[in-house]
This record gives C-alpha cells, sequence and structure tokens, in this order.
C-alpha cells in the first residue's frame, strides 16, 4: 500500500535520533511531514473507531475519522443488503475488536489486531474487565478542538509524570484541600512499552482516585477489589487507581482511575479535534455511574480543571515549536536515557523504573519512525518483549505466609521448591494508598 511514496519521499531518520535523546521540531508543524504521518501510520494502523455499547441496536451507525478520513462504524447484524461500493464509500480492510473496543485497518497488510496490541492487553484489561460484564461509554462524547499537535496529546498521556506538579499545582490544591500532589515515588513506579503503547504508572492504588474527588466511587473500587483480584490477579487490583495514564499507538488515551477515554483526531499539524468519552462499568450501580461522570467532567473534560491546565500545554508547545526559526532546534527527551530496561518478573512490556522518565516517549517515537520508514508492515523491527505466558492471572495460595504466588499459567499451585523461573510471590498485607507492592522474588 502506498509504495510509491516510499520511492519518492526521504528517510525520516533526521528528524530524531533516539539513542541521543532528541526530536526535530519540525515533525509537531511542518505539512509535509504530517501529509506522511497521515499516509504511513494513519492509513496503515488499526485505529479505534467505537466501543460496541455505542451500537446496542441492529442499524444503528456512527460517523468518526481515521486519520482525516471520515468513515461510518454500523451495527452490521442485518445490514448486508446495502452494497457500499456502489455508493462511492472506501470500505477498511480489516476490523477487530478487543474487550467491547472496536478497531479498523485501512491496509489489508496490517499485521493481526492481537499482535498489534500486544502483551499491552495486561494493562488495558485495568480498564476494560475489572468487573464482570465489561465497561460501557455512557451516551454520546464531548467534542473539543485544540491548536496543538495530535502527538503532544498522545505524548502527554503516555507517560508525562513529571508535568503533574508544576502544571496541575493549583488545581490539586484548589480540588485537595490546599495539598499539592505528592511526589512520584521513583522506586515504586513505571514506565512501560510496547509497539508504540505506553502506560505510566505507580504501586499506591489510589492517586488518580483520589484526585477524581469522588470519595463514594474510591470506596465502590476498594470494595470490589477482593473480586477484581479474581478477574486479574493480585497485583493489577491492587495498583488500580494508582496515578497512571496511558496511551495506545498511535492516537488514544485514556486514565485508568478517572474513567476518561479519548481520542486525538489530527486535523492540521498545529490541530486536533479530541473525543473525549465517559467509561464505566456496567455493573456499577447508578448511583456511582453518577459520582464517574461528574468526576471526569471536573477533572478530565473540556472544562475540567485538570483538562484546561493540559489544554494550555499541547498549545504552547505547539506554538513555540513552530517558529521557523526555532523548529530547527532540536527538542529534548532525555529523561531517564541512561535507565536500563528492567526485567520484572511481574509486569510485561519493555519497562522502565521510575515514573519521571521519557522512555516511554522515545519508544513513541521509535515506533512513529518505524512506521514513516518501513515500505510494508511486514518490515517492522520487532522489538523485545516477554511473552505474556510468563505473567499469571491470580493470587495462589503460597507455602509462605503472608505471600501469594504469581505462576505461570492460571491455577499454577505454589512451587517454591523448585528452580521454576519466574514463579514469584507478592506481599499479600499491602494496604492501598499507604503501602506499596513490595516487589518480587523469584522462588527457587
Ligand atoms: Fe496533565
Amino acid at each position: 500500500m502506498h509504495s510509491e511514496v516510499f520511492l519518492r519521499e526521504p528517510s525520516f531518520k533526521q528528524y530524531m535520533d533516539l539513542e541521543e535523546g532528541w526530536v526535530d521540531r519540525r515533525i509537531f508543524s511542518e505539512q509535509t511531514i504530517y501529509e506522511q504521518e497521515l499516509y504511513r501510520i494513519f492509513a496503515r494502523s488499526w485505529l479505534f473507531v467505537a466501543h460496541d455499547t455505542q451500537l446496542p441496536h441492529p442499524g444503528d451507525f456512527l460517523t468518526t475519522s481515521m486519520g482525516e478520513d471520515l468513515v461510518h462504524e454500523e451495527y452490521c447484524y442485518d445490514s448486508g443488503d446495502i452494497d457500499k461500493t456502489s455508493l462511492g464509500l472506501k470500505q477498511v480492510a480489516q476490523v477487530g475488536s478487543y474487550k467491547g473496543l472496536v478497531f479498523a485497518a485501512f491496509d489489508p497488510e496490517a499485521p493481526s489486531l492481537e499482535s498489534w496490541l500486544g502483551d499491552f492487553r495486561w494493562y488495558r484489561d485495568m480498564i476494560l474487565d475489572t468487573e464482570e460484564g465489561g465497561i460501557e461509554f455512557i451516551g454520546g462524547c464531548i467534542k473539543s478542538e485544540s491548536a496543538a499537535n495530535w502527538k503532544f496529546g498522545v505524548e502527554n498521556f503516555i507517560g508525562d509524570a513529571y508535568h503533574v506538579g508544576w502544571t496541575h499545582d493549583s488545581g490539586a490544591r484548589a480540588m485537595n484541600n490546599g495539598n499539592p500532589f505528592p511526589p512520584i515515588d521513583m522506586n515504586n513506579s513505571y514506565d512501560a512499552s510496547i509497539n508504540g503503547h505506553g502506560w505510566e504508572f505507580s504501586l499506591e492504588g489510589v492517586g488518580d482516585l483520589v484526585f477524581l474527588r469522588r470519595p463514594k466511587v474510591l470506596d465502590y473500587y476498594n470494595e470490589i477489589r477482593p473480586k477484581m483480584a479474581e478477574r486479574l490477579g493480585e497485583v493489577r487490583a491492587k495498583i488500580f487507581g494508582s496515578v497512571a495514564s496511558a496511551s495506545i499507538f498511535p492516537n488514544v488515551s485514556f486514565l485508568p482511575g478517572i474513567s476518561t477515554f479519548r481520542q486525538w483526531q489530527p486535523k492540521r499539524p498545529w490541530k486536533f479535534e479530541l473525543k473525549t468519552w465517559v467509561i464505566m462499568n456496567k455493573a456499577m450501580p447508578n448511583n456511582i455511574k453518577k459520582e464517574i461522570t461528574k468526576g471526569v467532567m471536573q477533572t478530565f473534560g473540556p472544562g475540567g480543571s485538570f483538562e484546561m491546565d493540559d489544554g494550555e500545554n499541547w498549545e504552547n508547545c505547539t506554538h513555540v515549536n513552530r517558529g521557523v526559526v526555532t523548529r530547527q532546534e532540536r527538542l529534548h527527551y532525555r529523561c531517564g536515557i541512561n535507565r536500563g530496561v528492567e526485567e520484572d518478573p511481574v509486569f510485561p512490556d519493555i519497562l522502565f523504573l521510575g515514573q519521571y522518565n521519557d522512555a516511554n516517549q522515545r519508544n513513541f517515537y521509535q515506533r512513529w519512525l518505524n512506521m514513516m520508514e518501513a515500505p510494508r508492515l511486514a518490515d517492522l523491527p520487532e522489538r523485545w518483549k516477554p511473552p505474556l505466558s510468563w505473567y499469571g492471572n491470580s493470587g495462589y495460595s503460597c507455602r509462605f505466609p503472608g505471600y501469594s504466588c504469581i505462576g505461570r499459567t492460571p491455577n499454577e499451585p505454589c512451587r517454591n521448591t523448585t528452580t521454576s523461573f519466574r514463579h514469584t510471590i507478592i506481599k499479600t498485607d499491602f494496604r492501598p494508598g499507604t503501602d506499596f507492592v513490595s516487589g518480587s522474588k523469584v522462588h527457587g
């Protein structure tokens, strides 16, 4: 697909050196690069198009865009009698879904959705699968426009923990009895990344839930944590609600404890449309759903106190980097560049210790570069990742009092007398908000 585009265009390697830790500012402002992003990234990637709860009945449909191309997503149970090619509509080549999130790709050569998402699903289940029945998108979405490049939004959510303390300081104090955001614990927080997707997270279990400013929601999640542990294992049940944010390559982001889900739709090099949804578990009682909706509107809706802070950053970053002189300079992405990859038996993907880190941004731009460079998606470089089968799914009875095991496969018994690789133990006396997961130890 688009092979002629690749033959006549120059290499994009000149626009970044991720070993050195810099990105060329022109990728945020130049129309020619933006056009190539639409061809090489948006016309070839798996893109989020809908959640299945937005299309509950046969014949329901919605329009959205894939890049700048408008598309029509519908509940197709009994709509097969319309030949859309006769209407001059382009059909997407592939459609797939993961736990209700529907993705589509124009490119018939795009790899399977499963391999595209990779083990990032381990993290994403912390918003999609914390309760029986899964999630729902509540009615409608909020659209807003920002005079900013789409990538600034995505990278803000993929791992920008260090902006929080100063960008959101006044908002945090206003909403938290004058108290600032607590500093990040660099020994108990991580950046995780795979295929350009990224999740940055701490382990305390309550940070994002506290800043939703809805105590009933915090209580609700603490009540269901034991059941969450049955579904997702103890680790994910404990860390859910921590200060965390995430993006799915190329243009979807969410805050796992704050229940906002959003998509950055490119419109120009210096303009995006942001679509924001409130998501919640179907099984939640109505009063909790209402609390979550109000909480999202007050924090990360377009009028929310924190979203307004961030919006100013996205626009100012774009404006500053657009200057014809300034755009010739490099933009610094070196934070944490000397920190190595952690080989942690609990957390999947390419993992870095310490939430103040540009690691996820560097990995996002690595994927951006790979997509811009590869004539065929089959040529995308494989990046090292631990297989999902390393990670157990539940807490197991363990011979060590006060610990539980995370086995290699569900229901694997404690084998702490063997040298079983990746058979780990996690302290179970963890208390959300007051304690940290103790780390893991390999049995043997
Ligand atoms: Fe922010």
